[in-house]
């Protein structure tokens, strides 16, 4: 399995949402317009917009001769759809608006790429919005990886350190290009993303803020034990019957998610919790190290948590600032981990957590992937628990996804003895 973990260099968090701002009128006209052309509509009626013929990467404006607007807007049309679960969406057919809101497309681009088609380089398969908003899209499952990138490369030759090209298309061209070309490369070398995680048993999908690895910050990526994890308990919330019932007034319950990463378990357990029981009497601390917690907070904010979820910071070699700024020593009912442990250290940081912050009733969730490199650091995380008084009363083996694959996991639950 191809290990990501040495490959990052430090530098800046960069979180780019993506701009959407196009007016569902302004598409409407743009439709209808299509259909009062003379000409374009008499071969719409020959070439039906259903039309299911099969484009290829001939299909594509000549880098040659198509202007870069038109190329921006097949660039636009090639980004990736929205990624659930690590995996893309496949192509189901969508209304142009529906692409347009999903890759923020301007309309006067879809325009001027629809001119290209009808008058300039006139192309059947290609003559209408919805063709043309649909087909292209679908060519990055139906074209090979190495013919879009030799189109991508191409372009790149033509507009790259092009003195001639210096206007703001071009500026936007270059961007979109890069990423593109990014995207082929793996998640470790892609731009920042929101992911969007979707769990049984929870009514909306979670999106979650990735900012570009290009450090080595581990806590940018969401890792496929927390999907597993998050999955665990939210399934733990519904079945069992917690002996902190919610609406005891008495007992206000108190949640840690360690090395939180972009926080999806937490933030899993934080959303099950609000459906199941509302906000009260809970407290719920995601943490990590300081580098990583800016973005979990914009996770949190992004799930609209931040009035009932807090992202600090929990640096395992050093807990006492935590205590001193919250205290909570041996008080948290659920402490929950994911992918905790890769490097020598790890295994006593990780069980040091659990013996200061666990209550004594508590229970901790943790979920490891079973990564052949860190066997060994796996062996001195069970010694160290059980040295410590802590036993394991359920434990499963399953297999999830990563960026790179299926991965194989070890599910633990600990408390103590
Ligand atoms: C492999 S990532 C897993 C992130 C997240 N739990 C997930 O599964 O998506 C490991 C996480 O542990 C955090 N971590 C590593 N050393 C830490 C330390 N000394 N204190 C707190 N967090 C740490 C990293 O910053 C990173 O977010």
């Amino acid at each position: 399995m191809f290990d990501p973990l040495d490959l990052y260099t430090p530098d800046e968090i960069q979180v780019e949402p993506l701009q959407f701002d196009l007016a569902e009128k302004e598409l409407e006209e743009l439709s209808s317009q299509q259909q009062r052309d003379g000409t374009l509509a008499n071969v719409d009626e020959k070439e039906s917009d259903d039309d299911d013929t099969i484009i290829d990467n001939l299909d594509l404006p000549s880098v040659r001769y198509a202007p870069p607007e038109v190329i921006l807007c097949i660039l636009v049309l090639l980004r990736p759809n929205r990624q659930v679960n690590f995996n893309q969406e496949t192509g189901k057919d969508k209304s142009v608006l529906e692409i347009c809101e999903s890759h923020g497309l301007e309309p006067d681009l879809l325009k001027r790429l629809l001119g290209w088609y009808t008058e300039e380089w006139p192309n059947k398969r290609l003559n209408s919005l919805k063709k043309i908003c649909n087909k292209i899209p679908m060519l990055r499952f139906m074209v090979s990886k190495e013919l879009l990138l030799s189109y991508y490369t191409s372009v790149l030759k033509k507009y790259n350190n092009c003195c001639g090209f210096n206007d703001e298309t071009v500026q936007q061209l270059l961007k979109e290009l890069s990423s593109r070309i990014s995207e082929n490369c793996g998640r470790t070398a892609q731009p920042s993303i929101i992911r969007y995680f979707e769990l049984k048993n929870l009514t909306n999908a979670i999106p979650l803020y990735e900012p570009s690895l290009t450090a080595d910050n581990l806590g940018w990526k969401t890792w496929g034990s927390s999907l597993i994890l998050s999955q665990l308990v939210v399934d733990h919330l519904l079945t069992t019957n917690l002996n902190f019932a919610a609406n005891s007034d008495t007992k206000q319950i108190k949640v840690l998610e360690l090395g939180a990463g972009t926080g999806l378990v937490g933030l899993s357990w934080a959303l099950k919790w609000r459906e199941l029981h509302g906000t009260d009497n809970i407290e719920i601390f995601v943490t990590d190290l300081p580098e990583i917690v800016t973005n979990l907070k914009k996770n949190v904010s992004l799930n609209n948590l931040q009035d009932f979820v807090q992202a600090e910071t929990l640096d395992w070699t050093n807990p006492q600032s935590f205590i001193d700024k919250f205290g909570h020593e041996n008080e948290f009912d659920i402490i929950l981990v994911a992918d905790p442990i890769y490097s020598p250290q790890h295994p006593e940081w990780v069980v040091n957590m659990i013996s200061k912050f666990l209550a004594p009733s508590g229970t901790c969730h943790l979920e490891i992937p079973l990564r052949a490199k860190y066997a060994r650091e796996r062996e001195v995380l069970k010694l160290l628990l059980l040295e410590n008084n802590f036993k394991v009363v359920e434990e499963g083996h399953s297999e999830g996804m990563d960026d790179w694959g299926v991965v194989k996991y070890l599910y633990r639950q600990i408390v103590r003895n």
